[in-house]
């Protein structure tokens, strides 16, 4: 199921890492800071499990997560929204993967992973800021699942129709969220109007 993301302040910051004026410092930054805001709606149907503390004054019943939470960022551009999103879910583990989409054919080829041991319990989040064929996405999803995990979310940024149809129909059990939803791609499988290449933008290898 897809998940449209709408907050006055990541629509703010969309728009300066959109602008083809911003540098890689606030282009860096303000995708970290997307990805932060977006943490509260990709955790917000996580189950918790009572626990009591001890406050300083008195025995408090309460609660904390109960599922193991996994990032696993899509190399390069996932990257870019892993310290946002650890900054609210501190206790979160990361794996990688690495995949580079070919500029002809646009397929993309997995050149790195290293996951935690055991997938199966946790819930594993996919970062990536662009999902544009759904070519990668749709791999890291099918890398994840051959090693175990069971539960899987897509967390992207900017999202073309194109690639949200491809996951739903590849991959339907797992949730798509996005913070906006763009046109089309264009002929050389670029998110239309998208932000150029993410990659490249962030490390600033333009
Ligand atoms: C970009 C982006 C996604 C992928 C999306 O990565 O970060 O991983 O393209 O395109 P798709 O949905 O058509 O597969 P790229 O392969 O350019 O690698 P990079 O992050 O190292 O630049
Ligand atoms: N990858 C990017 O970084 N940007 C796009 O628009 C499409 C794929």
């Amino acid at each position: 199921m897809l998940k449209l993301i709408n907050h006055p302040l990541i629509t703010h910051k969309l728009a300066l890492i959109r602008r083809k004026e911003t540098g890689t410092r606030d282009f860096r930054q303000n995708l970290s800071e997307i990805a932060g805001l977006m943490a509260y709606e990709i955790t917000r149907d996580i189950p918790l499990r009572e626990i009591t503390v001890e406050t300083p004054v008195g025995s408090c019943e309460t609660a904390e997560l109960s599922r193991e939470i996994i990032l696993v960022p899509v190399l390069r551009a996932g990257l870019g929204m892993v310290d946002g999103i650890t900054s609210m879910i501190t206790t979160a583990k990361v794996g990688h993967i690495g995949l580079i989409r070919d500029h002809e054919t646009l397929e993309p080829t997995e050149y790195f992973a290293k996951f935690p041991s055991d997938l199966s319990e946790a819930i594993v989040m996919i970062l990536d800021p662009m999902l544009a064929t759904g070519g990668s996405a749709s791999a890291a999803i099918g890398a994840i699942r051959k090693r175990g995990a069971k539960t899987i979310r897509l967390v992207c940024i900017v999202g073309a129709p194109e690639g949200v149809a491809r996951v739903e129909k590849e991959h339907p059990d797992v949730d798509i969220y996005l913070a906006a939803l763009d046109s089309h791609l264009n002929e050389k499988g670029y998110i239309v109007p998208g932000l150029g290449d993410a990659g490249d933008r962030l490390f600033g290898t333009l």
